[in-house]
């Protein structure tokens, strides 16, 4: 099992990179903040069935959480991370330090409309899209990948940063990657690991209500009854619910059946807020 090789700063990304497009081979990036589980595994595979090389970025991003979040404790499990991607064959890791993404005297932020303002994530995490675009943007920019796979765990996530590829003309295709879960129905996450034993035998709840919510809007029920039967049961189960809604899958303005159509939940349990979602079968007259 070969290591993928460690890149450091951006003149040595470029130069792995120029090596690779001087052979012609197409380039995947995966980029991720470390902490890797089954769910970056996955987007790996899919860079390695679509392109020649594939490259994993590992970088806890600051600008993305806001005062009162997890930054410092975000877990970092650099050795193990490595092991994953190099068992699943990843050529190699980005891997800057903050100085190199951020040196001081760092002046832009990215500014988002549309999709990042559409009252999920945002209404709970004012300032957190803006430092996603701004740090995807810098890898997308840097790497020029073919390719660059984000977890549809992340959906507001992965149709901002759709957008953002479109709006820049960033040269660089968006894919997303099915959400990985455990047996029980929990979508996997780095967070997870933050659950008590009694919060994780809590946990599936969530993929358990946005399942039933689903297939109940599919057969054409009221969705504002639905939603707010399912945001009781969270309640019930020992959640402190941010939102369970119904939205279109590409603008995540409001959903129709006519339109493919997404549920997007967030749910703090204890001190973790953990967030999940699940497209809406083509229902009746869809
Ligand atoms: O989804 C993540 O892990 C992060 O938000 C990303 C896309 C790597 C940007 O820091």
């Amino acid at each position: 099992m070969r290591q993928p090789l460690v890149l450091n700063d951006v003149a040595a990304l470029r130069r792995q990179l120029a090596r690779w497009r001087n052979a012609r081979e197409t380039v995947a990036l995966v980029p991720t903040m470390g902490a890797l589980h089954e769910g970056h595994v996955s987007l790996a595979r899919i860079g390695k069935s679509r392109a020649a090389r594939t490259m994993a970025s590992i970088f806890v991003n600051p600008t993305q959480f806001a005062p009162n979040e997890d930054f410092s404790a975000y877990p970092r499990t650099f050795e193990a991370d490595l092991d994953k991607l190099a068992a699943v064959g990843v050529d190699a890791v980005f891997a800057p330090t903050r100085d190199i993404m951020y040196p001081p005297g760092f002046a832009t932020t990215i500014t988002l409309e549309g999709p990042a303002k559409a009252g999920l994530e945002d209404r709970f995490r004012p300032t957190h899209f803006s430092g996603v675009a701004t740090i995807v943007a810098k890898l997308l920019i840097q790497a020029m990948p073919d390719l660059a796979i984000f977890g549809e765990k992340d959906f507001q996530q992965l149709a901002v940063i759709r957008q953002l590829a479109a709006d820049l003309d960033l040269p660089v295709e968006i894919q997303g990657g099915p959400t990985v879960r455990e047996a029980d129905g929990l979508a996997m996450s780095s967070r997870n690991i933050y659950l008590s034993p009694e919060e994780r035998s809590i946990a599936p709840l969530l993929h358990r209500v946005l399942n039933e919510a689903a297939s109940a809007i599919a057969a054409g029920e009221k969705a504002h009854d639905i939603l707010a039967y399912g945001r009781q049961r969270i309640e019930q189960g020992g959640f402190m619910i941010d939102y369970l809604e119904w939205r279109d899958s590409v603008t995540l303005g409001e959903a129709t059946r006519a339109r493919a159509s997404r549920l997007l939940v967030a749910a703090r349990l204890g001190r973790t807020r953990l967030i999940d979602n699940l497209a809406v079968p083509a229902g009746e007259g869809a």
